[in-house]
């Protein structure tokens, strides 16, 4: 996934991108992708930066302050406008558009989703979101009985879910462990990871960045030390595309999942699942389809009838997310989350559960004799600020995730908020 911005804006100038790239070429859109507006350094402390990206691109809700964007990215608006026209086109058009003219489009989404994540469009499939592209490589894993499993509490309860329901039908067997809340090197995790191995081993679930404290892993460490014991690993990138920087073939995980409407900002309900060509053979279909060469990787994407207009948006969003560009915003929501974090670590009664050195938007908190549940409802009904409760010990905590269109003084708001809470 190499970003280079200034590469990309050349591309543009000279009209290349412009012809596979819908999104730029809409020159009736009421708000087009103005390359102008990106053009200045927009550091992460750039407020008037920030602020114009916010109001000329973004319609978000003005009652309240979302701090929730984990769940799933706001489309900026020329990408909504895209999808409402594709919409509109696959309605209006319909069985012969979709018959006649769509395969192209979706098989031309494809290839620029792959150019995005520098590997060859026969390695990924578009999926519904992550979750279906992680079952697909689970359930289509060739394990054998007896084959172990390792994951941790912080791992997405989906991915949980369907290993133990593997599990569960005497496929294989999971040992979970408890992943330390602030790891201090990315060493340490490793060697946890490590000890964790046993001749049974087969799979390791990595989850890139986690939902729950934000945590990044080194996965492609931990991948080369899992692959020299002839282990491999599935690795949960949901939170990592689009929310920080790295490059799908170093991460040496032959299994990704990922998603398009966490922090590309695609309408939601698109997800794409990369699998390494060399593998692709050993792996089973969860939707059958035995036409397909199984050496393809078609041969796991028999999804039947797929949501058009979300597919068809794609390269819009691709578009918007590189003109932005992911140095830039990994460096603003990395310093949107250290605001509030450096402020509230200080603060009494307040336990923020974030190693600060390995995440990017994402972290939790607690407050003392609250359960985050309370915390989250007081912080939405008293001050009009939403995040969201997540399980994690006793008494859970609520993870706050600011996106590109939050100000640093949505931010300090809710950290004012939370003081507010925590002594009362
Ligand atoms: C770490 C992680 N993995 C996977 C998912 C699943 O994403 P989706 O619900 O879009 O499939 C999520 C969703 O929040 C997540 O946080």
């Amino acid at each position: 996934m190499e970003q280079n911005r200034k590469e990309f804006l050349k591309k543009l100038g000279s009209g290349l991108i412009v012809a596979g790239m819908p999104s730029i070429a809409l020159a009736n859109d009421r708000t087009s992708i103005d390359t102008n507006d990106f053009i200045a350094e927009g550091e992460a402390t750039d407020e008037k930066f920030w602020k114009k990206i916010a109001k000329k691109y973004y319609e978000v809700a003005d009652d309240h302050i979302n701090l929730e964007n984990g769940y799933y990215g706001i489309q900026p608006k020329p990408v909504l406008q895209a999808f409402q026209k594709n919409v509109a086109t696959a309605n209006k058009q319909a069985a012969r558009f979709a018959r006649k003219e769509y395969p192209a489009i979706a098989a031309a989404a494809k290839k620029e989703v792959a150019a995005f994540l520098g590997v060859a469009d026969e390695e990924i499939i578009i999926t519904r979101n992550a979750t279906e592209a992680l079952n697909i490589a689970i359930q289509g894993y060739p394990f054998k009985q007896g084959d172990e499993v390792i994951l941790n509490q912080l791992d997405y309860f989906s991915m949980i879910e369907t290993f133990r329901m593997l599990e569960k039908r005497g496929a294989i067997s999971v040992k979970e462990f408890e992943m330390p809340l602030l790891p201090k090197s990315e060493e340490e995790i490793v060697e946890l990871y490590r000890k964790q191995i046993t001749s049974k081993t087969r799979v390791i679930l990595l989850t890139h960045v986690s939902n729950i404290n934000g945590l990044i892993v080194p996965v492609a460490k931990i991948a080369a030390m899992a692959k020299e014991r002839g282990v491999d690993v599935m690795t949960d990138s949901a939170h990592a595309l689009g929310q920080i920087k790295f490059s799908l073939k170093e991460l040496n995980s032959d299994f990704v999942g990922m998603n398009l409407h966490k922090w590309i900002g695609n309408p939601v309900g698109a997800g794409i699942l990369y699998v390494k060509k060399e593998r692709i053979n050993e792996m089973k279909a969860l939707f059958g389809d035995t036409g397909a060469a199984e050496t393809s990787i078609n041969k796991l994407a028999h999804f039947g009838t797929t949501p058009f207009a979300v597919i068809m948006t794609i390269p819009t969003s691709l578009a918007f997310q590189q003109q932005l560009g992911i140095e830039r915003i990994s460096a603003r929501l990395h310093y949107l989350k250290s605001i509030w974090v450096n402020e509230l670590q200080q603060y009494p009664n307040v336990e923020v559960v974030v190693p600060a050195g390995f995440s990017c938007a994402i972290a939790s908190f607690r407050i003392k004799h609250k359960t985050a549940a309370e915390v989250a409802d007081d912080l939405f009904k008293q001050h009009k600020i939403f995040t969201v409760a997540r399980t994690l010990g006793k008494d859970g905590c609520v993870r706050v995730t600011p996106s590109v269109y939050n100000s640093a003084d949505d931010v300090r708001r809710f950290v004012a908020a939370v003081k507010s809470i925590a002594a009362s």
